[in-house]
């Protein structure tokens, strides 16, 4: 399969998937590995931060890779020290790889010396999960001034056609709203499909799944979220996971203010919109009153702050620092604040309370005014209470984008189908976001009277074959809840793709809470892709499927 341009996760035909090499977390087998001296001494655990992939488990199938994620509290399995956000260290780091490999790692300086030897300098403080290596079958390509995309060979000329010539003004908006951008390069490095997330804000170099490679740009708020947390997150930083909404929402928020001044306000609350369907699934799934539900969260000794993860900390986070926008009232004077936040609180850790009395100190009048406490709107009921955000930004310049989907989504939902009225909505124009905004209205109102899902499937080709991965799981999600058998094959096809834990989680439990099939679908496709996954999302799937403690 070399020479393949589309990352595939699934295993090849022949190797059985109860076969252990290359499983995630347990360095495999192959000599290659065993030439491979680090920095320290690593003990590989099941646990741990570095994933060790066997050669099938990259895009191009030829030469094992590995990677590290530190984030939230994973470095500790990579290097002693300090694994709190709390506190900040500068770094520098000597890797050797075998001939043939390159190593990248979240630093500001890098030079390769003799002998495969890459010496990494990170001359800023940062919190230890921000420290992060990549070694694989590498190459890079030039995107802007300051900013390369990073690849295995074949997936370097898709990379670069997805991002040439965009990253660098998405930097320069970014340092007009919140000032300088302090890190130097801005480069991103497309992982292996197994990669969990969207995309890792490591400083320097922000690591990100190759479905971001839709072939046109369309899922690109996920680099501005990345470049958004060059301020919020890693230059100010919470210092307890408890308070990841200070990374997050205001992350959320950033992102959106760039996005904004880049794409215009429409496709920026069109966009909003979508994040906050997420948010009320999450709490229609969870409960309004969980106690995860609240922007600051209790994590009690021994609980892993990953298991505490949840759509709050972005949208009730945005919704948050929105409300903050909103009290200030005018969009210039709290983007200075934004910059003066930074200013003040740059290389730090810092808890909701420094942030907010800083606002409160910031802006003298409001703070007489008393508006930390004005009744519902509470600073603290918005930290402490769990539930809907007792504010909601306006999202109505988006209603031009959302008004035709709504509309249709509506047509869609109805009884007997009225193809006509369909058939005279002109689809053909509407962008990734605005499809993805009608599918999850879809998702809402299904399952959909008998047929529907069908026909709406053989209408609609760009949606039911679709590519773009954030299309993908929302058709997956709605054969499932459908219970549109003829296309599990989809599903199947979509989790072997990539083990994106955003993507892979909520389809498991659709599959679990749906019927017999769907169920068998569900141990069927875990059996064949779990050596695959990241271990964490490996373990969460386990826990939706029942099967937690066994092996
Ligand atoms: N920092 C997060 C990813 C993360 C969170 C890793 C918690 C480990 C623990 C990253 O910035 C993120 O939020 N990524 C999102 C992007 C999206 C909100 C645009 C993702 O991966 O989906
Ligand atoms: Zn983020």
């Amino acid at each position: 399969a070399s020479g393949s341009s589309s990352p595939v996760l699934s295993q090849p035909a022949g190797t059985k998937s109860s076969d252990q090499k290359g499983k995630q977390g347990t360095p495999p087998k192959p000599s290659s590995w065993a030439a491979l001296p680090l920095p320290m001494e690593i003990i590989p655990s099941p646990t741990g931060t570095v994933c060790w992939l066997s050669p099938e488990q990259t895009a191009g199938k030829q030469k094992p890779y590995m990677y590290t994620q530190g984030q939230a509290v994973l470095n500790r399995s990579f290097f002693p020290g300090f694994d709190t956000p709390a506190v900040k260290c500068t770094y520098s780091a000597t890797v050797q790889v075998p001939e043939g490999f390159t190593a990248v790692m979240s630093a500001t300086t890098w030079e390769k010396q003799k002998d495969n030897t890459f010496v990494f300098k990170m001359e800023h403080p940062i919190p230890s999960y921000l420290i992060a290596l990549a070694v694989g079958d590498i190459v890079s390509a030039e995107v802007g001034p300051r900013s390369r995309v990073w690849a295995e060979p074949c997936l370097i000329e898709a990379a670069k056609k997805e991002y040439d010539g965009v990253i660098e003004e998405f930097l320069a908006v970014g340092e007009k709203l919140f000032g300088p951008y302090v890190w130097g390069r801005y480069d991103v490095l497309f992982m292996p499909p197994s990669f969990p997330f969207g995309g890792m804000e490591n400083p320097c170099i922000t690591f990100v799944t190759p479905c971001l490679l839709a072939g046109d740009r369309s899922l690109v708020d996920v680099i501005i979220h990345e470049i958004s947390h060059s301020w919020f997150g890693n230059l100010v930083t919470n210092a307890t996971w408890g308070e990841f909404w200070l990374n997050e929402g205001f992350t959320m928020y950033a992102q959106r203010r760039i996005s904004t001044e880049v794409y215009g306000s429409a496709y920026t609350c069109l966009e909003a919109a979508t994040g906050r369907a997420l948010l009320r699934q999450h709490m229609d799934t969870t409960g309004e009153e969980h106690p995860l539900n609240k922007l600051r969260v209790v994590i009690e000794p021994g609980v892993n702050p990953d298991d505490t993860y949840n759509e709050t900390p972005y949208e009730k986070g945005f919704c948050f620092v929105s409300y903050l926008a909103h009290l200030v009232g005018d969009q210039r004077k709290f983007d200075s604040f934004l910059q003066a936040y930074v200013e003040q609180f740059k290389f730090q850790s810092i808890t909701a309370d420094d942030a907010l009395n800083f606002f409160l100190e910031y802006f003298p009048d409001l703070k007489k005014q008393g508006v930390d406490s004005r009744p519902g709107l509470e600073f603290d009921r918005w930290l402490n209470t769990p539930g809907w955000p007792p504010f909601l930004p306006d999202l109505s310049p988006g209603q031009q984008l959302m008004k035709p989907a709504d509309e249709l989504a509506e047509l869609w939902a109805s009884d007997g189908l009225n193809m006509e009225k369909i058939e005279a909505v002109d689809i053909s124009a509407w962008k990734t976001y605005q499809l993805v905004y009608f599918l999850d209205r879809i998702l809402q109102k299904s399952p959909l009277p008998d047929g529907n899902v069908e026909r709406l499937s053989t209408t609609y080709p760009k949606i039911s074959k679709a590519q773009n991965a954030e299309l993908r799981l929302r058709w997956c999600q709605i054969v499932l809840r459908n219970n549109h058998e003829a296309e599990y094959s989809k599903v199947k096809a979509f989790l072997h793709s990539q083990g994106k834990q955003k993507y892979t989680l909520p389809l498991y439990r659709a599959m679990w809470g749906g019927s017999e099939a769907a169920r068998a679908l569900a141990m069927e496709t875990f059996s064949a892709t779990a050596p695959q996954l990241h271990i964490n999302v490996r373990n969460y799937v386990k826990k939706i499927l029942g099967l937690e403690g066994s092996d």
